[in-house]
């Protein structure tokens, strides 16, 4: 078996020429693949201030994509309007998991916001839903957005996901889990949880500049990143790619 995804994360659409073009440039470079990704994963921040137009431009854009567009949502998004426009449900409700089985691999999108938070949180009704979805033995990559391990850059290590014991050990737990996906930090890195590979995912729009690299810690002149995630049976290998 194997599976090819594409994850893009943090494309904070808020209505300028400027988040627009850069998330119109990764699809563009999606569509244009010469072999389709299965999926493409979207680790959150979707939208900027989690507005309904902002979640409109974005299914406008979704909509464009030829392969399933499989999203979770970030610290920047809003549960009402991601859930009308995006997933055209009721604006209403506590957290938005989801479960996608694609090319023969489980997908569990987990929603770890905490509304009106920076920081993230899997808080019991979603570690409910994953021991539930962890029952099924076959490969699983879990995609949330914060990363649960220090990036080292101090403005960002105070809004991770917080107490992520309780996510550590049900993947310990859990040998079917690949690797665990995010977002959030503007940064292509990788490193490991639970033993786990853990793939943070470059951002649409701003790149984040480490403290070693000086200047402003917004990078606007890195192009809008893309990772795909190659899983073949039980490995998963990343590659990084600017659009
Ligand atoms: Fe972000
Ligand atoms: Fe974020």
């Amino acid at each position: 078996m194997t599976a090819l995804f594409a994850q893009i994360s943090d494309l904070h659409l808020d209505g300028t020429v400027r988040a627009t073009d850069r998330a119109r440039r990764v699809v563009g470079y999606l569509n244009g693949l010469a072999r389709p990704v299965d999926a493409v994963l979207v680790t959150g921040d979707i939208a900027d201030h989690g507005t309904e137009a902002e979640y409109e431009e974005a299914a406008r854009l979704f909509a464009t994509m030829s392969v399933p567009v499989l999203p979770c949502p970030g610290n920047h998004d809003v549960r009402g309007p991601y859930r009308k426009a995006l997933l055209d449900e009721e604006p209403v409700g506590g957290p938005i998991n989801r479960r996608h089985r694609v090319a023969g691999v489980t997908v569990l999108l987990v929603d770890g916001t905490v509304p009106a938070q920076g920081h993230g949180y899997v808080d019991d009704e979603t570690i409910a839903w994953l021991e539930e979805q962890l029952r099924d033995p076959s490969p699983t990559l879990i995609a949330l957005h914060h990363p649960p391990v220090r990036i080292h850059e101090p403005s960002l290590d105070k809004i991770l996901l917080h107490s992520p014991d309780r996510l550590e050990a049900l993947v310990a737990a859990h040998p079917q889990v690949i690797a665990v996906l995010t977002g959030h930090a503007h940064t292509a890195a990788a490193s490991t949880f639970a033993g786990r590979p853990l793939v943070i995912a470059p951002a649409v729009t701003y790149a984040l500049r480490m403290p070693w690299e000086g200047g402003d810690i917004r990078n606007w002149d890195q192009p809008p990143g893309v990772a795909f995630h190659v899983i073949d049976d039980s490995r998963i290998i990343t590659h990084f790619r600017v659009a």
